[in-house]
């Protein structure tokens, strides 16, 4: 039988005179507090585990450690065996009985794999965001996973850093509105039900700011800057209630954040009014040492709990120096009382105190029919279609040549972070056109990304001249993005251009489709294809998923959340820049192939640009084109002026003037002309997903209120500023309808 908590000796007289079940949770945290040993205590704060799962027998030295209550949680424990009996041991065998947390990297699906974030960032639809979640959360917790490291929410400019693929792209309010669905999808309807999963919010902050895209570099973020950018999905994640927070392993300004007071109290707690805990990122702390911030594990320790951070992952700084560090007066014990409190409140939230095991009925919540229905839909509504000369969709009994080397790669297509996503689950491109259409060519060319042998080019292009359109399915295999694989030439791997050009001597219309984890530099090889379709790494469902868009019957839903690089050079490349004082500009450019031969040196436009590749983006942020067209007229706005703490109306009129019904993302951006800093040439500040059939117009109108024009200035005051707005609606952040208004102080 269990052994309940209340049935200690502490907590037998808490009961008597209270009653610790009507406690409310503050009192029942407090009292089990205050009869834990102060090794008890540290023993909450460690998070325990072995890189992807613990193998072999149950160490006997992992289950004294439980037994003593030296650890609070684990990661990645697979075996649902090894599950029961860490937390049987914790409940009946640990001083207080205090039921651990277990934790797994659960980001884009469990078994049934959505899209990467990336991809799932392209929907621009909370839903889908809503819908991974909850999915990966019922068929995580049946394996008693009840704790994801997941929303990652790290603003991303730089497709050469791997983990773009985890991110929910460059703009912060579409990441924010991510981070919501998400949290929400997880959480489910309560974190007492055993099949919700607690989110963690990570990495704070400013990950994704890694010098030139290299992983774990060192960010350098103005406080306004952090505060416009990097903080909003955080703000979201944390009033949508994630109890979690993970500091990220960068420094920021020159602290690493793992011990960077500022981040981890001042603005989470102060500022977000944040409750729960942090944990740090895989020996984040100790790591503290080689960014040479810390002397030792014991410094380390100190920095970090000083700090703000609750939780230590893997690492044993605190395990090993907070006793000392209490006793010399370097570190208060209420530091640690406070660290508990918040760890066990959100084992209390969780519901772990009155039932610490999971259901029993296991495998049964894998890969139900709604789960692949949803992943499905969500790879449809997140491919993106960058090019489409009337090539797609094709015509039933249209002859394919499947070719390329993920045309046939379950596992490649699920992407990173899928430790328990099952390639014998997957189905790829080849699986679901031979299913449905037998008559498919197929022969891949290349066996792998980056193979570089040209053996198969033959029989590819033997079989490419028998069929009537080319599909090439290319792009990257998983390893190639995620932590630590950022790449400095962010073109396709491998001899795929290569083929590409061999495929497009032959005359036939080719389909190019990416399955990646990051953008892919395509400028050589787009005027060969006929049409190009981002699947980013699709997941489970991407082979039925490709079906029905190639034949029309989905349209790609996906719009770019990322800006999309011609070339790794113009990396970081991201919307919403800045205006510089020398803007780049269309009409004085002049590009590198057209310097006269000898030109005098201030001959050309002096402008913002790079000679070679221009300014703009091959394809600008919220860029994707359905199967049907649209026209934007008629943009008008309610108020031309607009007085502090008043909203105005922007009301634009949309119509599908091609040959099919469809779906249309109309977005709305401005741009805050002059400032107290200066602010960017645009910003996302709404959007809305509208279907409309063939000819049909519909009016969409968005409010928009002087709060949604505030940012944080230099005295880091959040206001808008009194001046001119420019406003335009369109369908991507490089074009639209413009129109403006003035905000007036009251
Ligand atoms: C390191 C990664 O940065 C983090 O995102 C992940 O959650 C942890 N390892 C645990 O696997």
């Amino acid at each position: 039988m269990q052994r309940l908590h209340v049935l200690i000796t502490g907590f037998l007289l808490v009961n008597s005179f209270c009653g610790f079940a009507q406690m409310s949770f503050d009192a029942r945290i407090d009292s089990i507090v205050a009869i834990m040993s102060l090794r008890e205590k540290i023993g909450q704060t460690a998070l325990r585990g072995t890189s992807s799962r613990v193998k072999g027998t149950l160490p006997e030295e992992l289950k004294q450690a439980v037994r003593e209550g030296k650890v609070g949680a684990f990661l990645n424990v697979m075996n649902t065996d090894y599950v029961d009996e860490l937390q049987r041991l914790a409940t009946e065998e640990s001083p207080h009985g205090i039921p651990l947390i277990f934790a797994r990297d659960v980001i884009h699906g469990f078994r049934t794999i959505f899209p990467i974030p990336l991809g799932i960032a392209a929907s621009w639809d909370p839903e889908v965001a809503r819908a991974c979640g909850r999915i990966s959360a019922i068929e995580a917790s049946s394996v008693g996973i009840r704790w994801t490291f997941a929303p990652m929410l790290d603003i991303a400019r730089d497709s050469r850093w791997g983990r773009i693929a985890e991110s929910p792209g460059e703009d912060p309010y579409l990441a924010s509105l991510l981070a919501k669905g998400y949290v929400e999808g997880f959480h489910g309807n309560s974190l007492k039900d055993p099949t919700s999963m607690v989110t963690c919010a990570k990495h704070l902050i400013g990950y994704g700011a890694a010098i030139g895209g290299r992983d774990y570099n060192t960010a350098i973020i103005h406080e306004p800057l952090l505060r416009n950018l990097y903080v909003p999905p955080f703000t979201a994640a944390i009033k949508a209630g994630a109890p979690t927070v993970m500091s990220s392993f960068n420094e920021i300004n020159g602290l690493p954040a793992s011990g960077n007071k500022f981040l981890l109290t001042g603005l989470l707690r102060g500022e977000l009014h944040f409750d729960g805990f942090v944990v740090s990122d895989w020996n984040s702390v100790t790591e503290m040492i080689d960014h040479g911030f810390a002397r030792d594990e014991k410094h380390a320790a100190e920095l970090a709990a000083n700090a703000g951070l609750d939780m230590e992952m893997t690492s044993k700084a605190y395990e090993d120096h907070i006793e000392s560090l209490i006793e010399e007066g370097s570190l208060s014990e209420d530091q640690i009382d406070f660290y508990v409190k918040n760890i066990l409140k959100v084992k209390f939230r969780m519901g772990l105190f009155e039932r610490p095991y999971r259901d029993k009925d296991t495998e049964k919540r894998f890969y139900l029919p709604d789960h692949l229905q949803k992943a499905k839909e969500a790879a449809i509504k997140s491919s993106v279609l960058l090019k489409n000369e009337q090539l797609l969709p094709l015509k039933k009994g249209t002859k394919i040549a499947l070719i390329g080397p993920l045309a046939n790669a379950p596992r490649e297509q699920l992407g990173t972070w899928t430790f328990d996503g099952e390639a014998d689950q997957s189905i790829t491109p080849f699986k679901a056109f031979n299913e449905q259409s037998p008559e498919v060519l197929f022969s891949p060319g290349l066996t792998f990304s980056r193979d570089r042998s040209k053996e198969g080019f033959d029989e590819a292009l033997r079989l490419a001249q028998k069929s009537d359109v080319i599909l090439f399915v290319g792009g990257e295999e998983a390893i190639l993005s995620g932590e630590a694989h950022s790449r400095a030439d962010i073109g396709l791997p491998g001899a795929q251009e290569s083929l590409i050009e061999k495929l497009a001597l032959l005359g036939k219309p080719i389909i190019l489709v990416i399955m990646a984890g990051r953008p892919i530099a395509i400028s050589r090889i787009i005027d060969k294809v006929d049409a190009v379709l981002m699947c980013w790494h699709p997941g489970s469902m991407g082979g039925p998923a490709l079906y029905d868009m190639i034949y029309g019957k989905s349209e790609p839903g996906g719009r770019l959340p990322v800006s999309w690089p011609k070339t790794a050079g113009q990396c970081p490349i991201f919307y919403n820049h800045k205006n510089t004082g020398r803007p780049a500009d269309s009409t004085s450019f002049v590009h590198i192939d057209e310097i006269p031969v000898g030109a005098w040196q201030s001959s050309l436009g002096n402008n913002s640009h790079y000679l070679d590749a221009g300014f703009s983006p091959h394809f600008p942020f919220g860029y994707g084109l359905g199967y049907s067209d649209y026209a934007y007229s008629k943009l008008s706005l309610s108020h031309k002026e607009l007085a502090m703490n008043e909203a105005l109306t922007v009301t634009v009129s949309v119509t599908n003037t091609g040959t099919r019904n469809g779906e249309e993302v109309v977005q709305l951006y401005v741009q805050d002309v002059v400032g107290s800093i200066t602010r960017p040439v645009r910003e996302l500040k709404r959007f809305r997903k509208i279907s409309l059939d063939q000819g049909e117009t519909k009016k969409v109108s968005f409010r928009l209120s002087s709060k949604d024009l505030e940012f944080m200035n230099h005295q880091l005051e959040k206001r808008a500023e009194p001046g001119l707005f420019r406003v335009w609606v369109g369908p991507n952040s490089s074009s639209g309808l413009q129109n403006s208004f003035s905000l007036k102080e009251n």
